[in-house]
């Protein structure tokens, strides 16, 4: 196949189990909900600069969304998206349907517990892990890679899918590669579409507020944390087009809350601009 000739989707997993067969070695998978930006770009060459076969799954999984959630109105491009993601190095992108990853009768779930989910998205989504751990567990069984590219931009969900490698020893690598932001800091996001004028205009002060909290570390690195956590939602929520859903020091390990720096902190954040919820993080260390 000639590089300009466009990539055909896969579409079923059979059909991907026997491709697999003819892959080259080692393969990397970036698992996605589509909607491309730079952020999933970076992944995918990231991925292509390690694998000789580069494998983009593309599915909106139902499963990670409660029933008032936007399942329904997820930005959806498959034609643009497969174009990014094969100049961007992609060789195999794969578009399973809900039916071909949750047949009639689907009832094993996997389902992450324990101090990592309790808290942030663990809290305020209760349904959101287990579809993603469900769904990454099975994109990593059908596709078997060598490794898998996730983005720091969910910190958590990064951090969950390390743990669910780790507890069932699935035989793939995960590598992390960091946020990628808007020129104005916004970290990128498919749901940022969703943002009207004056909502993507103050939408960066999430991210500026998590660097003015490391001017402050730096300035005083005793500081309580709780405290300043509060100051800063207090802050946040003043504007009137912000609701802080949470907005948590955390030791970067254990996602658990800290009141003292320790060197290895993320300050994590989500919050409702306008209708849409956005999350950041950023992490805090010395070195
Ligand atoms: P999605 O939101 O499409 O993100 C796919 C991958 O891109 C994730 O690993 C995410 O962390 C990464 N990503 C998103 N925005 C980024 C940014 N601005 N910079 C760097 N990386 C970024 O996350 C999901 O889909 C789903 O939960 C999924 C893992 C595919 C399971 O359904």
């Amino acid at each position: 196949m000639t590089s300009s000739s466009p990539l055909v989707p896969i579409k079923t997993p059979r059909d991907l189990r026997s491709l697999k067969k003819k892959w080259g070695n080692p393969s990397g998978l970036v698992p996605t909900m589509g909607a491309l930006h730079e952020g999933h770009i970076q992944l995918i060459r990231h991925a292509a600069s390690t694998a000789e076969e580069v494998i983009v799954s593309i599915f909106v999984n139902p499963t990670q969304f409660a029933d008032n959630e936007d399942l329904k109105s997820y930005p959806r491009n498959l034609a643009r998206d497969i174009e990014m993601a094969q100049l961007a190095g992609a060789t195999q992108i794969f578009v399973p349907t809900v039916k071909d990853l949750y047949p009639n009768g689907f009832s094993t779930y996997v389902v992450p517990c324990g101090p990592l989910v309790e808290r942030w998205e663990g809290k305020s989504r209760p349904h959101f892990f287990r579809g993603v751990c469900t769904v990454v567990f099975k994109l990593f069984q059908i596709i078997q890679p060598t490794f898998a590219i996730f983005g720091q931009k969910d910190f958590q969900q990064l951090q969950v899918v390390r743990q669910m490698v780790s507890d069932l020893d699935l035989q793939v690598e995960i590598h992390a590669m960091p946020t990628v932001r808007e020129e104005d800091g916004l970290a990128m996001s498919s749901r940022n579409t969703y943002l009207d004028a004056k909502e993507r205009k103050v939408a960066p002060l999430l991210f500026q507020t998590l660097q003015q909290a490391i001017t402050i570390i730096q300035n005083d690195p005793k500081q309580n944390l709780e405290v300043l956590s509060q100051t800063l939602t207090r802050q946040l929520n003043l504007v009137p087009q912000i609701k802080i859903d949470y907005l948590g020091f955390v030791d970067a390990e254990s996602l658990q809350p800290v009141s003292q720096f320790n060197g290895n902190v993320c300050l994590m954040v989500a919050a409702f601009v306008g209708k849409t919820r956005l999350i950041d993080n950023l992490l805090i260390q010395t070195k």
